[in-house]
């Protein structure tokens, strides 16, 4: 399925922000600012990384929207440490449904959690949070795995 115009549009800036940005946490901070801005259903897009130094967990990178309590997470808890786990994306269109969920604030209703792959192993993932229930769409998923095969470049 071909990319709607405008996730095309975004995908080529984010590969511009790839390129052009003076570190990766600067990159990664213009991704979220890029996509939070032009996406209205994106409320809080944020990275986590897998720390190589700790066994098997995540912790907060760039991000932009409300702070979170959750800055480190182990693989295996809440959506992001699942999709960690399972390297695969993980959808919940309504997390009230989700019993294994951190949750961050009451406005969410819904989360995409995309993995940052190379060689099958897990570098990180990008978390999108939505205030709107069940927004994410195939194209959505399409655009972040193309974004975060984009981004594993710098990681
Ligand atoms: N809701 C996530 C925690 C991270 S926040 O959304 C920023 C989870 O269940 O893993």
């Amino acid at each position: 399925m071909p990319l709607t115009e405008t996730f095309s549009r975004l995908l080529r800036q984010v590969e511009a922000l790839v390129s052009s940005s003076r570190s990766r946490d600067e990159a990664l901070r213009s991704i979220c600012a890029l996509l939070e801005a032009e996406i209205p259903h994106y409320d809080w897009v944020g990275f986590y990384l897998v720390d190589p130094a700790a066994e098997r967990e995540l912790v907060l990178g760039p991000y932009v929207g409300a702070p979170t309590e959750h800055v480190r997470i182990p693989f295996g808890k809440g959506i992001c440490g699942q999709a960690a786990d399972t390297a695969a994306v993980f959808i919940v269109q309504d997390v009230s449904q989700e019993m294994n969920y951190l949750s961050c604030s009451p406005d969410v209703r819904s989360e995409i959690v995309v993995p940052i792959l190379r060689d099958g192993e897990v570098l990180g993932e990008l978390d999108i949070d939505s205030h709107a229930l069940a927004p994410f769409s195939a194209q959505d998923r399409e655009f972040l795995d193309a974004v975060c095969a984009c981004v594993a470049a710098i990681l």
